[in-house]
């Protein structure tokens, strides 16, 4: 199993943001579906130690996340957040800082070719781009790593109907091309249905079984 998630909770500012969740999420491509405030940020940061459970455990391959080297684990489980959050240079110093912390180059071209981004883009300055063309070097960035899993928090929330189509058929052909696993986090259902071998569905911080009612 790719992760597997053993009864985990997690408060924050003293409230219950996950409640005893077990859950599997195989490899392949999977959607995070609920409600904001559901808590499927949350445990998307759980998956890659961004943030750590208060209880229960959390495991990837096998093994419990806290036992992984945190910098390997984040190299391997990439994460592209909600909101993009890039260094104020060129669009290829952003993709290629990761490896450069690892100490090794990285094939900016091919990565940002693979998130949809002409090559042009390279040398320009990554804060002066759209939000839709910043959320796509912060995929950038990411595949720049070669993950093996990518995790990716509502990645066209902030985009108008056309942006979001195109990136759900980047979304798609990264799908077709990469040996990477994703989980990508939704609220919109009819999405998760476009992007997703399978669904799972979190409701007030807990996952909802299948067959379950809709609302609690
Ligand atoms: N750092 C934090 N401090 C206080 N409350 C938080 C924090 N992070 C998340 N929450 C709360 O936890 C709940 C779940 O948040 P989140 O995981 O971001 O939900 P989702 O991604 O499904 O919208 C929300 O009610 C949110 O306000
Ligand atoms: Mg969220």
């Amino acid at each position: 199993m790719l992760f597997a998630l053993e009864h985990v909770s997690c408060a924050r500012a003293g409230r219950s943001v996950l409640a005893d969740v077990s859950v599997d999420l195989a490899d392949g491509t999977t959607a995070l579906v609920g409600p904001s405030g559901a808590g499927k940020s949350t445990l998307l940061r759980l998956l890659n130690r961004l943030a750590d459970a208060d209880a229960g455990v959390v495991r990837y391959r096998g093994r419990d996340v806290r036992d992984y080297d945190v910098l390997a684990l984040r190299r391997e489980v990439a994460l592209v957040p909600q909101l993009p959050a890039l260094l104020p240079t060129t669009v290829e110093e952003n993709v290629g800082y990761g490896p450069a912390l690892c100490g090794h180059g990285a094939d900016v071209a091919a990565a940002l070719e693979l998130a949809g981004l002409d090559r042009a883009f390279a040398p320009r300055r990554a804060q002066q781009l759209s939000v839709g063309e910043q959320q796509r070097v912060m995929l950038a960035r990411a595949l720049a790593l070669g993950p093996r899993v990518l995790l990716l928090d509502e990645p066209t929330a902030a985009l108008d109907a056309q942006a979001r189509d195109a990136v759900e058929r980047t979304l798609l052909s990264l799908r077709a091309r990469l040996s990477a696993a994703l989980i990508i986090v939704t609220h919109d259902m009819a999405q998760a249905g476009r992007l997703a071998d399978r669904l799972v569905i979190l409701e007030h911080g807990r996952v909802r079984e299948p067959g379950e009612a809709l609302t609690a």
